[in-house]
């Protein structure tokens, strides 16, 4: 049996709006009004839909359209959803990754269903957004009448649906802006260390990259923790000193995440198995600038008594990282 596709319409054509609009036009849904706040975004969106009406209010979205997204900023999705009239049975959709449905509550007084579909992708344009948004993971959360329409949305741009709950929101959110965004820091701190050298920044990341895409591509291939390589998963610490020698002269701007991250990855060093609990502790000494004698006195104390006596040394911050 065919399913019903409600029409949608779009307050709000960033984007996340314009890119949605044309993939869910592409595969068929109706787009059939748009509001924004600048008349020249309204248009760009319905120039590439067809058959979409630019309205003149937010209202009159909410008045033409079944299911109505707000992509806006976050913070004016609630008093959008506050500040207009809405029907029984229509759909109310944000894109929002950190809010949960709680803030389309008011649609509720009038007897019309919540959700939130959010693009677990990174949108930096919109021709980038229309190119990245099919086949990415989609995080659904919202009234149960209307997940399977959602659902039915994701995978009509050929998307991977993984359901939340409305408190699951900020976690799911902090570790996509840990992943996604602070890749973007990550680089650019690389490049900067590059640029001490010589290498300018446009030159460091052209060069840089083939190293990111490999990782990236070990993370897929080969998986957690097998995938991890370098001074911490070999157990080499005198690379590690130096390391942080050479941050702590040239650049101590980056030696506090250096330090933090490595700190993280000894769990993934332990749990991939080719370094000991007495090597760990040592690349920990060095990471966390703890006191010399404490640290040799400890890694002296492992050598004579074994790592079964060595593991009850381990204080929290080993067994804290342990990857599950
Ligand atoms: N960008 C991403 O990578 C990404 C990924 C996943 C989810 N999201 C979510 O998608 C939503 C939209 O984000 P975005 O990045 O697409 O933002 P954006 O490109 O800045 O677009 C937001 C749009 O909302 C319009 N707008 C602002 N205030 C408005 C109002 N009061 N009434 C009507 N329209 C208004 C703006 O209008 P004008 O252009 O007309 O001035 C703009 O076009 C957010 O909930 C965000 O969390 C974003």
């Amino acid at each position: 049996m065919e399913k019903i596709r409600p029409t949608i319409g779009f307050i709000g054509a960033g984007v996340t709006g314009t890119a949605l609009a044309c993939q869910l036009w592409q595969q068929g849904y109706r787009i059939v009004a748009v509001n924004s706040r600048s008349l020249s975004s309204s248009d760009r969106l319905a120039a590439r839909v067809k058959h979409c009406h630019v309205c003149s209010s937010a209202q009159e979205v909410a008045d033409r359209a079944e299911a109505v997204f707000i992509t806006t900023p976050d913070d004016v999705i609630a008093d959008i959803a506050e500040s207009l009239t809405w029907r029984t049975g229509q759909i109310v959709i944000h894109c929002s990754g950190v809010h949960s449905t709680d803030i389309l509550e008011p649609a509720h007084k009038y007897g019309a269903y919540v959700c939130c579909l959010h693009p677990l992708q990174t949108f930096a344009s919109i021709e980038e957004a229309i190119k990245n948004i099919s086949g990415s993971t989609f995080a659904l959360e919202g009234d149960s009448a209307v997940l399977d329409t959602g659902r039915d949305m994701a995978e009509a741009m050929n998307g991977n649906v993984i359901s939340l709950k409305a408190g699951d929101k900020v976690l799911y959110h902090a570790a996509a802006v840990t992943l996604s965004n602070y890749l973007v820091t990550l680089m650019k701190t690389a490049a900067d260390l590059w640029q001490s050298f010589g290498i300018p920044q446009e030159e460091a990341v052209k060069a840089l990259l083939p190293l990111l895409k490999g990782t990236v591509n070990n993370i897929e291939r080969v998986g957690i923790p097998g995938c991890l390589t370098g001074p911490i998963a070999r157990g080499d610490v005198e690379t590690i000193r130096k390391h942080v020698a050479a941050l702590e002269n040239a650049h101590p701007a980056s030696l506090d995440a250096y330090r933090v991250l490595g700190l993280n990855t000894l769990s993934i060093a332990l749990a991939k198995g080719h370094i000991s609990l007495e090597t760990a502790e040592e690349i920990r000494a060095i990471l966390e600038k703890r006191d010399e004698t404490e640290a040799d006195q400890k890694v002296a104390l492992f050598k004579q008594f074994g790592m079964d006596f060595a593991t009850g040394f381990l204080d929290s911050s080993i067994n804290k990282y342990q990857v599950q």
